[in-house]
């Protein structure tokens, strides 16, 4: 069957609501240099709008990771594919997601980064599902916009490795 995506936030509001974000982070960070870190795959596309929109001066790293043990539910052990190129000790560090759900992948991240003895750790996110949240210590500095509990692709999000390109956030639907 085909499946049909129907947009739940344009394109046009995802960008506006970017712009809006940005503009908080170049006020926060004034006269900082602020290290970016993108946890791949799915934060590629909302961290490239972000920084493009970024005055203060920016540096950006990368890294992969993935959940596994308990299916769907992502409440599992998160192993580190890649990590980061850079040493992060003694800077302004901000975490870029795509998306949160329960929580699981950051909070052990987060984990990971402080032992790292960064100056400052935030997290700035394109979509939340706080509904979803297990692990409630994570707490997001930056979020653009909250939905409920759906699952969506477009702006670097997927539904089996598809739809990652789509410039607006939709659903999938199944149909004709
Ligand atoms: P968490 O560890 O449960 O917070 O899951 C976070 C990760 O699961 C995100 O970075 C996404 O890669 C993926 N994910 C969670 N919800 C969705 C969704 O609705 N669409 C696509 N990916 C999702
Ligand atoms: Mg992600």
């Amino acid at each position: 069957m085909k499946e049909k995506i129907r947009v739940l936030i344009s394109e046009e509001d995802v960008s506006r609501r970017i712009d809006e974000v940005a503009a908080q982070i170049n006020r926060d960070y004034e006269g900082k240099e602020l290290h970016l870190l993108c946890i791949l795959k799915g934060s590629v596309f909302f961290m490239s709008e972000l920084a493009k929109r970024l005055t203060i001066p920016v540096t950006m790293d990368f890294m992969s990771c993935s959940s596994y043990g308990s299916g769907t539910v992502s409440k599992g052990i998160v192993r580190l594919n890649k990590d980061l190129d850079e040493p992060i000790e003694g800077r302004d560090v901000m975490i870029i997601e795509d998306i949160i759900d329960s929580g699981n992948t950051l909070s052990y991240l987060i984990e990971l980064m402080k032992a790292r003895k960064p100056k400052s750790l935030k997290l700035c996110t394109l979509l939340d599902k706080p509904s979803r949240r297990i692990h409630h210590e994570v707490v997001v500095d930056y979020t653009c916009f909250e939905v409920e509990d759906l699952f969506v692709v477009g702006c670097g999000m997927d539904a089996d490795q598809k739809y990652r390109n789509l410039p607006y956030v939709g659903v999938v639907e199944s149909g004709e």
